[in-house]
């Protein structure tokens, strides 16, 4: 994917989450966003998702501009797939309902081509066997992994994560990471907001380290976590690989 985002700036009330934030990159595949708690992570990565609007700045994706009119929105969001920290799904429709719903509804598929392509997606990642329980009935690890099957059954463009793993145990963690290692592996672009620092390492082509609303250092992964070179990222990442 190629991003290039320029001088974004998105303010709540008096609070300036986002100030005058710019990359670019260019023929990677996975960009992932890093920093401490209130940074604005999730805030860029909504911008990202089209399902917020920034005050100033200009965004391109693919060589595309992304102009911030309700049509363009609409058709960005179509094209992009999200998946949040948890509450991705539909408490009540079952698992294979979550899948089929947004094929059929947003992107026009006949229910039994949108059954077809969410039973095999399903079936892909062990999850057939739960395609008939409603999300209350599954562990956070398979409900995340539904919510991921959603977003990738409708050929996303790219796939935007934040913080997929925060709420699940290590062990649900894992097979949730493997699953977008996979998806990763199979060609697919991802942006990802995490906390997993190992993960971040194994899966990222470039990392952006964000605090108090500005990217204070990118770079190549091995060389980010090996020889950052702001103050705040190696007080940042020296913090959270303490332990
Ligand atoms: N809808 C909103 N209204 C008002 N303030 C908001 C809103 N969304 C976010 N903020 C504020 O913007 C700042 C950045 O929030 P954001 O959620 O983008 O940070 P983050 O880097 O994702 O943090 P975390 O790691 O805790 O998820 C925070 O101070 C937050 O309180
Ligand atoms: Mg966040």
């Amino acid at each position: 994917m190629t991003l290039k985002i320029a001088n974004l700036s998105k303010r709540f009330g008096e609070h300036r989450v986002l100030d005058e934030v710019s990359l670019d990159v260019e023929a990677i595949q996975s960009l992932v966003l890093i920093g401490p708690s209130g940074g604005g992570k999730t805030t860029l990565l909504r911008i990202l998702a089209g399902l917020e609007i920034p005050d100033s700045g200009s965004l391109t994706f693919n060589g595309a501009p992304l102009a911030f009119d309700e049509a363009t929105l609409q058709r960005h969001r179509r094209a992009v797939g999200v998946v949040f920290q948890a509450y991705n799904l539909f408490p009540h429709l079952t698992a294979l309902r979550n899948v089929t719903l947004p094929l059929e509804k947003v992107h026009g598929h006949a229910s039994a081509a949108a059954r077809e392509i969410a039973m095999q997606l399903l079936r892909r990642f062990q999850l057939d066997a739960h395609a008939d329980k409603r999300p209350a009935a599954l562990s956070g690890g398979q409900r995340q992994r539904v919510a991921i099957a959603r977003a990738v059954a409708i050929k996303p463009r790219v796939l935007l994560l934040d913080e997929p793993t925060s709420a699940l145990d290590p062990e649900m963690t894992a097979e949730v990471l493997d699953m977008i290692r996979e998806l990763r592996a199979e060609g697919l672009d991802l942006i990802l907001v995490t906390h997993e620092m190992g993960f971040a390492r194994v899966v990222a082509d470039r990392v952006a380290f964000l605090a108090g609303g500005r990217i204070i250092e990118t770079g190549e992964t091995a060389r980010v976590f090996g020889a950052p070179v702001s103050e705040g990222c190696r007080r940042f990442l020296a913090t959270v690989l303490k332990y």
